[in-house]
């Protein structure tokens, strides 16, 4: 569904991205992890057409999105969901409305169908209560889950979430994980990218993990596996987090039990 190839982009003469090559299949699911600044964002934006790379090339789902023209990139957008971290909601509109303009713009559905779609959407994202309330009026995670409900209200065959939790407490951090994994596992046809710096997240959210640090992948794989035999940076970026939690709370994020028996292994030799 995603390919990219060798792709490079610069700002001004600094290398943000520098030949980066993954792809993502049908039906899959992947964490991009990076502190900041490593990439993370800029790689959407790049999937997205919205930064032009230096050298390189994108697909998503067959389309080169460099080549494409205005007419065939409003095609494109409605096969895409995107939330970005700072959610882009409209201040003027109320919920309700922020998700009628992405339905009226990202979808072909009659208008006399939005609303079921919207309440039902909101109602997955526990917001059914919230849609006559302005932005303003949102916590911080009420913001995200009205970001998450425009993100799929095309049922996007190609959904990228951008830190969809930074800034938000533990308890609505999984709460949030848990809506994401919930409505982008019923999209068997399409697949599911989270960029998070937080290490717990992206190892929640998908089996496969791609680590981007300054710019370049410097892990593709299973986390399972990077995290006791990745290089040392990788094993010392990965393993931080996870560093005198309780022996249980490991078990039940799926940790290896190599690493149960010795977290500090990989950060001493890194
Ligand atoms: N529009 C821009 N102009 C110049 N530099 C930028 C721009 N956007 C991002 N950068 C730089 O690119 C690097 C990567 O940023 P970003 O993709 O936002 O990382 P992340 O999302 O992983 O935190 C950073 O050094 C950032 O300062
Ligand atoms: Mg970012």
């Amino acid at each position: 569904m995603i390919k990219i190839s060798n792709l490079s982009v610069k700002f001004e003469e600094q290398r943000v991205l520098e030949n980066i090559s993954f792809s993502v299949a049908e039906g899959e699911r992947l964490s991009l992890v990076g502190t900041g600044g490593s990439g993370k964002t800029t790689l959407f934006k790049a999937l997205l057409g919205l930064v032009h790379p230096c050298s390189g090339q994108v697909w998503m789902d067959e389309c080169q999105v460099s080549k494409l023209s205005a007419g065939e990139r409003r095609q494109f957008m409605r096969k895409v969901g995107v939330a970005f971290q700072q959610g882009g909601l409209f201040d003027d509109m109320t919920v309700y409305d922020n998700l009628s303009f992405a339905m009226e713009h990202l979808t072909e559905v009659p208008r006399a169908q939005h609303e079921g779609i919207i309440e039902d959407l909101l109602q997955q994202v526990k917001l059914g209560g919230s849609k006559r309330l302005y932005p303003h009026e949102l916590s911080g995670g009420m913001k995200r889950r009205v970001g998450i409900a425009r993100a799929l209200c095309n049922r996007p065959q190609i959904a990228l979430f951008d830190e969809p939790t930074a800034g938000l407490d533990p308890v609505t951090s999984t709460i949030i994980l848990n809506m994401i994994v919930a409505l982008t596992g019923e999209v068997r046809h399409g697949c599911a990218v989270v960029a998070t710096s937080n290490t717990e997240i992206a190892i929640r959210f998908a089996e496969r993990i791609v680590v981007l640090h300054e710019g370049r992948v410097v892990a593709d794989g299973l986390w399972k596996e990077l995290l006791l035999h990745g290089s040392d940076w990788v094993r010392y970026f990965l393993g931080a987090r996870f560093i005198g939690l309780d022996e249980s709370y490991m078990k039940e994020l799926g940790l290896p039990e190599a690493f149960i028996e010795n977290p500090q292994q990989g950060q001493v030799s890194a």
